[in-house]
């Protein structure tokens, strides 16, 4: 999604922010764009890849202070004229913002009527040329900011360079992340951690509705422009896990880095002979039993996180679970109260419908808990607590190691309810757990079994996956990878629903990916698979039994709780081989933002 980059200091803004902006690059975005102060300020942007946007910076053009964008287009095509920073008619005030304003178009016919122009389709335009109405009206830049976001009404976060002030930045945030950083040369401002984090390991979390001017120090406001202190957190992430230590891309390393991933997720929680234990978190026997239901809102593959997790409770713990969508959970007048547990899982800790939903859930009187692999990213503040994956950096739009880290902690909460409700030792499964980060090793050093198949499957049209019980959950996630980064339609079905409709799509050579790791339903979804089979299709195996296929993928056999963990890798694999096949970016695909910052 959008990005954002501001830096005011000693040295020439414009290769800061350059950095910055490719620090970024991640999360997805369609243009770029830069605003400098020098005398006057200058703005560059371009449709299009950063590297295309520095050919157009001409070399002449520096300044200590200035803000950067990329842009995700929501309002408006990807285009030069969309494209962030945003001015002002009069060209005093430089604007660039994540976040939705959803009162764009009342503040624009206002604007227009007082004989403004417009010259974008984004919502952001109004920004700018409402700073330039009320800075006529007082003749105050801080007076027009402030009156600015008053009337603004929405998500953004939002950084401002005013003519009128120079060696000045003036940032505000709603429902946006935005971070502020006190680096060696200068103080650096972002949208998200890696940006800045080569500079600074100094950081300032705005909370919402707080604005700041910075110069070479930094003033700090809240909701009613009164001045607040606030106080620097440390973060000890290091800037090496932001590189591709030797891997041809991001998704391929954090797919190899999957089983530290897991170590570092379950390291201080699961421990042999040992009662599991959550650092700064507990769940007490009484509360366990006044519960009547457990909701776990997430998104995309935190959602399929979550499948896993109800497997795990519902077997463990015999407490209803639902999964549901953020963005459904938020609409769908969720029948929640004070005996109603909420778990909402995101990577980012920044997906606005997830925390839409924890505010709702809170309001309706649940205890709210979110697991998040970014440490004081939004979520955290609207729960009541917080459990970190520790997954490490993911940069990859398409989720793996976060995904092992989700289910490694929803597995690991799970044993934790089910100890203390039933007072029962899980020693067996808390060892297969502690002993999967080897089998993980193994099933990915398999690497080129999957790019042989891979090569036989790059031009295929559709694909589709399925499995029964916590087999279709790693069928769901198999294949929202393989649509994400290969562009292939692919769906998931129960292995049992294919006969009532999807069958009927089943051609001469489709191939139905099958995945088989429960004993107790083997022999169904086999069944189904031979359906499939006698209609022409292709089949690939994802199994732990002893099955003779032509294309099958042995993964070692463990509990069936624990099973998406080692089964999701080849269909990770299979997914990445063949959309590296395709000659596509993997990394970076078309369409998607690395976080989802808006509804
Ligand atoms: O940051 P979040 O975990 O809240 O993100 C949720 C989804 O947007 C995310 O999992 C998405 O589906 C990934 N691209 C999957 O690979």
């Amino acid at each position: 999604m959008c990005g954002i980059v501001g830096y005011v200091g000693k040295n020439n803004a414009v290769l800061k922010l350059i950095k910055g902006l490719k620090n970024l690059e991640y999360r997805g975005y369609d243009s770029a764009g830069i605003a400098i102060y020098n005398k006057n300020i200058e703005v560059v942007k371009e449709k299009g890849r950063i590297s295309h946007l520095e050919e157009e910076i001409p070399a002449n053009l520096v300044g200590n202070v200035g803000i950067a964008h990329t842009r995700w287009a929501t309002h408006g095509v990807p285009s030069k004229i969309n494209a962030h920073p945003h001015l002002d008619n009069h060209k005093r005030f430089a604007v660039v913002h994540n976040g939705i304003i959803e009162n764009y178009l009342e503040i624009k016919n206002f604007l227009e009527q007082k004989g403004y122009n417009f010259i974008s389709d984004t919502d952001t335009e109004v920004i700018p040329v409402l700073l330039d109405y009320y800075y006529e009206l007082h003749h105050d830049v801080l007076i027009a900011f402030q009156k600015m976001l008053k009337k603004i009404k929405g998500s953004y976060a939002i950084l401002v360079l005013a003519f009128d002030l120079p060696n000045t930045i003036l940032v505000a945030k709603n429902h946006s992340p935005m971070v502020i950083g006190l680096g060696y040369d200068g103080i650096y401002v972002a949208s998200d951690i890696p940006a800045i984090l080569e500079y600074t390991k100094d950081f300032y979390f705005l909370d919402d509705e707080e604005s700041a001017v910075i110069t070479d120090k930094i003033v700090f406001y809240n909701k009613d422009f009164e001045k607040i202190k606030k106080t620097s957190k440390k973060i000890d992430w290091e800037m090496d896990e932001t590189s591709k230590n030797g891997y041809e891309d991001y998704m391929l390393k954090e797919i190899h880095e999957q089983p530290s991933a897991l170590i570092q997720t379950l390291n201080g929680i699961i421990c042999k002979d040992k009662p599991i234990s959550f650092v700064n978190f507990k769940i007490d026997k009484k509360y366990l039993e006044s519960l009547r239901q457990i909701y776990i809102v997430a998104c995309g593959t935190a959602m399929h996180a979550g499948l896993v997790g109800k497997y795990a409770m519902e077997n463990l713990v015999r407490i209803p679970v639902s999964v549901v969508v953020a963005s459904e959970f938020r609409y769908q007048n969720p029948i929640i109260d004070n005996n109603t547990l909420c778990l909402f899982i995101s990577q980012s800790g920044e997906t606005a419908d997830t925390i839409a939903a924890v505010k709702l859930a809170k309001k309706m009187g649940a205890r709210t808990i979110a697991i998040t692999n970014v440490f004081e990213s939004s979520i955290t503040r609207e729960a009541d607590d917080t459990i970190y994956t520790h997954a490490g950096f993911e940069i990859a739009v398409a989720s793996t190691k976060a995904y092992i880290s989700q289910v490694g902690i929803v597995v690991a909460l799970a044993l934790y309810m089910a100890e203390t409700l039933n007072g029962l030792k899980y020693e067996a499964l808390k060892t297969e757990l502690m002993d999967l980060p080897k089998f993980m090793s193994d099933v990915i050093s398999n690497e080129n079994v999957y790019h042989k198949l891979a090569l036989k499957m790059k031009d295929e049209e559709h694909l589709f996956y399925i499995g029964r019980g916590n087999d279709y959950n790693i069928a769901l996630e198999g294949s929202l990878k393989l649509k994400e980064i290969s562009y292939i339609h692919s769906e998931a079905y129960p292995a049992g629903e294919l006969k009532h409709g999807p069958i009927a799509l089943i051609d001469k050579g489709t191939y139905v990916v099958g995945i088989i790791t429960d004993d107790k339903i083997a022999l169904k979804t086999l069944s189904n698979l031979e359906e499939v089979k006698s209609r022409g299709a292709n089949i690939i195996l994802v199994t732990n039994q002893k099955l003779k296929e032509e294309n099958v993928f042995i993964i070692p056999k463990i509990s069936s709780i624990l099973s998406p963990i080692l089964a999701i890798i080849p269909l990770q694999l299979l997914a990445y081989f063949i959309a590296k096949e395709k000659g596509l970016d993997v990394d970076k695909p078309r369409n998607l933002a690395k976080s989802v910052t808006v509804e």
